[in-house]
């Protein structure tokens, strides 16, 4: 065989057959050929979901500190992708993998990453990116439309118009709500006076222009942290990012907005605060429930609030008129984010940030002189972002060979997995599910059958009693029992990542039953279509079969509560 990490001499003209030239010859097929085969053997190849390797290990295999120096064949470099890489990522496509909002992707995708790369378009500008600026803000239009339903003549009037922008593509969810937030910021300090507006006076002086001590982001306890990151990049202060409960359906509880939305009003003089912007999540992370998006968008309006709903999670859902309903208000939004690498079924990573209002962009939009000139068509000047990949393709061409009645089964076939995974964890008896799920995330924790029933009769006893001594030490059981379940449960899934046949992720949450305590949570996103009844069954089993193993070392401590000899854990 021969020796493999071969060197070449650079030489200018090996370096230039390393590119496409019409007229010679290449190795571009050849190779081509040879990674096909090796991105197929990747999904063929049997075994644990995470490689066995040690994450030291690995940082044994890619310690080395010097950048390369001799070019090497191309040939080398593919098997030390084979064998230190591909072998060692994630199967985040094995059906037994229901942990996170990455799934299999349909392999047309790697396809389409081809093209994308091929033809190396950057979206910034006309002169980089022809016919895909147009593919871009087509794709665009088609969620806008899904949304805000405007009239045929106003898409036929705005899809290609490019003095403005129905929205921008960007490179994930994060760019998306910073996009949201960066305008909802124009819009809450805009130009006024001798006031310049904030993006070129920045947020002191805004604040002071118009009177307030300080400008928040309101969104529920599940919001995601990108929020947070936006509030921090744009100068508001993560800590101005205002957190509002969940209700017991893990949903932005509506009363206790609105009384934090009375109590800003009732503010006076220099300490008063302006709400930058009030956030629905559609779809949250934790456990993909879907915020009351009609409640929150007549909030907004009445207080005057730009008005985001963070649908990078579920807002894909759109496509299929089943789930118009869940989702009703989101129209009432100013703008809305949703990721194409979530519901869409589209590899890493794609976003898109839609805004109501064709206009809203163009507060935030920037020229120069050398591209995305002022009077340019070049989508470029209304995006954060610089360059950017001609990502979109993914998703365009995806709806077509998809198509929505495609994504209907999809999404049906994520439903019932929802619906069967909660039915077969509660007929087992050792497990507690936590919510209805409404866009395919369920959260569960395992709880052995003794302990859940101990647990409600405890909340039947504090209900009914009107001692309140023994309310308080109830209530002091529930919890010293909750903190030793969520140890078991962090064990349980410790022990799952070791077992490697099946993959569920872990949150801690503010419980919605258990007010005010944490508990620890499986959380299983269920949108692969190749998972099924069967598999389901067995990645209970396992779980149930070593959380039973694991309840062991927990049973004692958890019987001196149950018994009234407790330490305090
Ligand atoms: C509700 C929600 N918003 C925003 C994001 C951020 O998206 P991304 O990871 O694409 O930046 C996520 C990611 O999981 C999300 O679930």
């Amino acid at each position: 065989m021969r020796k493999r990490g071969k060197k070449i001499e650079a030489n200018l003209e090996y370096l230039r057959k390393l590119f496409i030239m019409p007229d010679s010859p290449d190795k571009f097929i050849e190779f081509g050929h040879e990674l096909l085969e090796m991105i197929h053997d990747f999904f063929k190849e049997k075994g644990g979901i995470h490689s066995s390797i040690t994450l030291p290990e690995l940082s044994r295999i890619f310690n080395q500190t010097a950048v390369p120096s001799d070019p090497q064949l191309i040939k080398d470099v593919l098997y030390e992708i084979k064998t230190k890489v591909t072998a060692h990522s994630v199967k985040v496509g094995n059906p037994y993998y229901v942990g996170h909002m990455i799934s299999a992707i349909p392999y047309f995708m790697i396809l389409l990453e081809m093209i994308i790369a091929a033809l190396n378009q950057n979206q910034v500008k006309i002169e980089t990116a022809k016919a895909s600026s147009f593919v871009e803000r087509e794709l665009v239009a088609w969620f806008h439309r899904l949304i805000f339903n405007k009239s045929e003549s106003y898409y036929q009037k705005h899809i290609q118009n490019p003095k403005i922008a129905l929205g921008n593509v960007t490179s994930d969810g994060t760019i998306s709500n910073l996009t949201a937030f960066t305008v909802a910021r124009e819009k809450a300090f805009p130009p006024d006076g001798d006031f310049a507006g904030v993006r070129e006076e920045g947020v002191q002086r805004a604040l002071k222009h118009y009177g307030y001590s300080r400008g928040v982001i309101l969104v529920s306890a599940r919001g995601h942290y990108s929020i947070k990151k936006a509030a921090n990049l744009l100068g508001l202060g993560e800590e101005n990012v205002v957190c509002i409960p969940a209700d017991l359906n893990h949903r932005i509880d509506i009363d206790r907005l609105y009384q934090k939305v009375k109590s800003f009003r009732r503010e006076k003089g220099r300490r008063r605060t302006k709400i930058v912007s009030i956030v629905g999540i559609a779809g949250t992370t934790e456990t993909g429930n879907i915020d009351d998006l009609t409640r929150l968008g007549e909030i907004a309006r009445e207080v005057g609030a730009y008005f985001h709903v963070d649908a990078c999670w579920g807002g894909s859902a759109l496509l299929v008129d089943e789930y118009s309903s869940s989702l009703k208000g989101i129209e009432k939004a100013d703008s809305v984010s949703i990721d194409a690498h979530k519901l869409l079924y589209c590899p890493m990573a794609m976003g898109l940030i839609l805004f109501r209002n064709e206009r809203d962009l163009n507060t935030i939009k920037q020229t120069s002189q050398y591209v995305i000139r002022r009077d340019s068509v070049d989508t470029g000047r209304f995006t954060i972002e610089g360059s950017r990949p001609f990502a979109c393709l993914k998703p365009w061409a995806a709806l077509k060979i998809i198509g929505r009645q495609g994504y209907g089964l999809l999404f049906k076939s994520a439903r019932e997995n929802s619906k069967s995974l909660k039915e077969i964890l509660e007929r087992s008896g050792n497990f507690e599910t936590l919510n209805t799920p409404e866009l395919f995330i369920l959260i569960y924790r395992f709880i052995p059958r003794a302990v859940r029933e101990q647990i409600q009769e405890w909340r039947k006893q504090k209900k009914a009693t009107r001692d309140k001594t023994r309310a308080k030490e109830i209530e002091r059981n529930i919890r010293k029992v909750n903190h030793i379940i969520n140890g078991l449960n962090i064990k349980l899934h410790k022990a799952l990542r070791r077992d490697d046949t099946t993959f569920v992720s872990r949150t801690k949450l503010e419980s919605t039953l258990y007010r005010p305590q944490n508990i620890v949570v499986l959380r299983a996103v269920l949108i692969n279509p190749l998972t099924n009844n069967a598999i389901l069954n067995e990645i209970v089993e396992t779980q149930n079969r070593i959380g039973m193993k694991i309840w062991k070392e927990f049973e004692s401590a958890y019987l001196k509560v149950a018994t009234g000899n407790s330490v305090n854990p």
